[in-house]
């Protein structure tokens, strides 16, 4: 990957660093941020938020898509989303995520993931969930 790209990284890489202290996470002890860079270079955040009826937790990526939809934008607004785990291993968002991106995020808008050790991957909801279930899917 070029310099440049490699030095924007860093910089997003420092910023979910700081993110990821706003996590609410005191079941699992994981904390997830995510940013989503809009087009208008304003840039939105999440961060999971845990609940003890665990399954009310809200992922990162979903406080962040909802917060996007919640002020007017759509997905035709969003540059880039931006994906930190606190693991030493890839972090890739789950399944349910998955399936919220795949309808609010085009799908070749880069996805990129971060982890402990810093930037790993940049890809896309079309290589994350390919064959995904659609809204079209939805006629009967
Ligand atoms: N989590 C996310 O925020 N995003 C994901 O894509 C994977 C999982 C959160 C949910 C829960 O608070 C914690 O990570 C452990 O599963």
């Amino acid at each position: 990957m070029k310099e440049v790209k490699m030095t924007e990284k860093q910089n997003v890489f420092k910023e979910l660093l700081k993110l990821k202290d706003n996590s609410y996470s005191p079941y699992s002890n994981f904390k997830v941020a995510c940013l989503i860079y809009l087009n208008n270079n304003e840039i939105i955040k999440g961060v999971n938020v845990e609940n003890a009826a665990y399954p009310a937790t809200i992922c990162a990526e979903r406080t962040a898509l909802s917060q996007v939809y919640s002020l007017g934008y759509k997905k035709e607004d969003i540059k880039s989303l931006e994906l930190y785990t606190d693991s030493e291993s890839l972090g890739s968002p789950c399944g349910v995520c998955r399936q919220v991106i795949s309808e609010l995020v085009n799908w070749t808008t880069p996805i990129s993931i971060y982890n402990k050790n810093g930037f790993q991957l940049e890809t896309n909801i079309n290589e994350l969930l390919p064959h995904a279930f659609e809204p079209a899917q939805l006629t009967k």
